[in-house]
Order: structure tokens, then sequence, then C-alpha cells
């Protein structure tokens, strides 16, 4: 069987990382696409000639053609602007909009069977914006963000509860930013929810209260500390890791940014909700049932999303 093919489009902190994690974990050959190609290139070389030490044997390229992307069974995006201190995401909308129009045609011309990923922020609008201008099936083209998010949730609670990160799970839903919905009371340790646990004097509910904000504001944090940039370790980690529940069809079950087709009351938009992904793309939206109080924090959470989607509109990109 010929090896997978797996574009990155933007060769910068994130597309950097995805390309190692791709080669440590032999998921197939890399074509990094960049306005500038000598950086793509130069990494894409530099992560080759770790094969043989690490033992892996990936193709690697860089490049500033689209039509070397052709036929890439993933496409993961991260192209445009980071975020600097002092800036939330939706402050990077004016920067990012126009380039998403770019990527959307590259895809759309020479990967239009692709499963796509976008990362680039804000995410809600960008993934939204690559999947309009694109035309792929909206199946096909998810965002990553509460994979990130959760896996936030889930270190701050294990090292709460002092616990291995491999034993908890966590539930995070709604937009990519500061309205973004942690679901308390589907986060578990080894299946007891969080709830249980503050029950059974293990943390404080004021201590969940704490992590909740803290994990709204993961990003943000890291954003203050790096002061010339935002994560990237742990988004390219997320993306490798839906990248992966397509390529092998594991059929994992992941909170995405993904359209809604009337599921939860709601069409036409993206935003975070859990989803099963294998070999067909997004194959089922999970529908929770919310309490009124999660509901009105889910609504709050795409409201934000649908407002930066008008103001999106609004730039007329
Ligand atoms: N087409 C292709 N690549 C582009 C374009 C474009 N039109 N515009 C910018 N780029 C490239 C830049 O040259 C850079 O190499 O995108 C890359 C972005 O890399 P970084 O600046 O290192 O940003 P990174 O940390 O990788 O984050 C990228 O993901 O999490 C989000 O908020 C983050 O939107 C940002 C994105």
């Amino acid at each position: 069987m010929a090896r997978k093919k797996i574009a990155l489009i933007g060769a910068g902190n994130i597309g950097g990382t995805l390309a190692h994690l791709i080669g440590l974990k032999q998921l197939g050959d890399v074509v990094m696409f960049d306005v500038f190609p000598g950086v793509a290139a130069g990494k894409a070389l530099d992560i080759m000639q770790s094969g043989p030490v690490d033992g892996f044997d990936s193709n690697m390229a860089g490049t500033g053609d689209y039509a070397a992307i052709a036929g890439a069974d993933v496409v993961i995006v991260t192209a445009g602007f980071p975020r600097m201190p002092g800036m939330s995401r939706d402050d990077l909308l004016t920067k990012n909009a126009g380039v998403m129009g770019q990527v959307a045609e590259g895809i759309k011309t020479y990967a239009p069977d692709a499963f796509v990923i976008c990362i680039t922020n804000p995410l809600d609008v960008m993934v939204w914006a690559l999947q309009q201008k694109s035309g792929l099936p909206a199946n096909k083209v998810v965002g990553m963000a509460g994979v990130l998010d959760s896996s936030r949730f889930r270190l701050f609670l294990a090292q709460e509860f002092n616990v291995s990160v491999e034993d908890v799970t966590a539930f995070v839903l709604g937009g990519h930013g500061d309205t973004m919905v942690p679901l308390t009371r589907y986060s578990t340790v080894a299946g007891i929810p969080v709830p249980d646990l503050v029950k059974m004097g293990w943390t404080t509910q004021e201590k969940i209260d704490a992590i909740v904000n803290r994990t709204a504001n993961g990003g943000g944090e890291i954003v203050k500390l790096l002061e010339k940039g935002s994560a990237f370790y742990a988004p390219a980690a997320s993306a490798i890791a839906m990248a992966e529940a397509y390529l092998l069809d594991k059929k994992r079950v992941l909170p995405c940014a993904v359209m809604l087709n009337g599921e939860y009351g709601l069409s036409d938009f993206y935003v975070g909700v859990p989803v099963v992904i294998g070999a067909g793309g997004v194959e089922r939206i999970v529908e929770v049932q919310f309490t009124p109080e999660e509901k009105t924090a889910f609504d709050k959470s795409c409201d934000a999303v649908k407002k930066l989607i008008e103001d999106f509109k609004k730039l007329g990109v």
C-alpha cells in the first residue's frame, strides 16, 4: 500500500511540529507549503535528517507551489499569523481572513478529496470560511480546538488530583475562545465524574472553578509567557490525534469544530461538539443533553462565533 500523503499549509511553529510528529509516528510523507518556501524546505530537510536516528523513512518536502500538495490524503492548515501578547484570538480575524481564501483555492484545486483540519485562529470562523470557500463537503473539513482545550483541562485536573493524565477524561464544548464550555459533569477520573470527586472531598468547587477558568484562558497564558507567538506543541499533538483517527479509521470520539446541520437546534456554522472521526471524516455528531446552565453557556459561546462570522462577512474578503 502506498504511503499516505499529508500536506501542511503553513510551515511555522505548528507546521514544523506537525511534520516532526508525522515522522516520529510514521503516518506518511509530508509536503509543507508556505509563502516562505525556503523555511518550509529547510524544516522538511532538517526533520528528514532526523529520520535515520529516530528510525522513520517519511519523505518530506517544502514548497511554495500548491501543485505539490496534489492528491494529499490529509491537509492541516496553520497558515496565518499567531497571537501576540495582549491580543485575543478574535483580534486575528482581519489578519487571517484573507489567507483562508488562498488556502481554500489551493486545496480545492489540488486536494479536493482530502480530510482537512484547520488550526488557524480565530478557529471557528476560519474553518467555516475554509469550508465555504473550498466547497469541500462539510464532513471532511474540521477545526482543531476541542482536543487541545480538553487536553489542557485534563492536565490541570490531573495535577489537582495528583493522578495520571491518562486516567482523566475531559469534555469541552463551544467555540475556541474565552466562552468555551468545559463540562465538569462529563469530565472524570477513571469514570468518576468531577462533581462526585468534589463530594468525595478530593477537591473543592472553588478549585474546579479556577481550573475551568484557567482552561478557558489556556492559550492566553502561553502567549503571555512566550511573548512572541502562541502555543504550538499541544496544538500540533491535538491535530495529529485527529489526523490519526481519520487515517487509521479509528472512530475516535473527539471534540472538534464541525458544521452543525440541525444538531443542538443549530445550523450553518462551525462550533466545537463531540464527534466520531473515522475514514468517512466526521461520521457522527454526538448530541448530549444539557442542564439549563450548560445550555445558556453553550448558546453564549455559539452567539460569539456567529457574531464573528458576521464580522468576517463584513470584511468582504
Ligand atoms: N499561505 C501559506 N502560509 C502562510 C500564509 C499564506 N497566505 N500566510 C502566512 N503563512 C505562514 C507564515 O509564513 C508562517 O510560516 O504561516 C506560518 C504561520 O506560522 P507561525 O507564525 O509560526 O504561527 P503558528 O504558531 O504555527 O500558528 C499558526 O495557528 O494556533 C493558530 O493562532 C495560531 O493562527 C495561528 C496559526
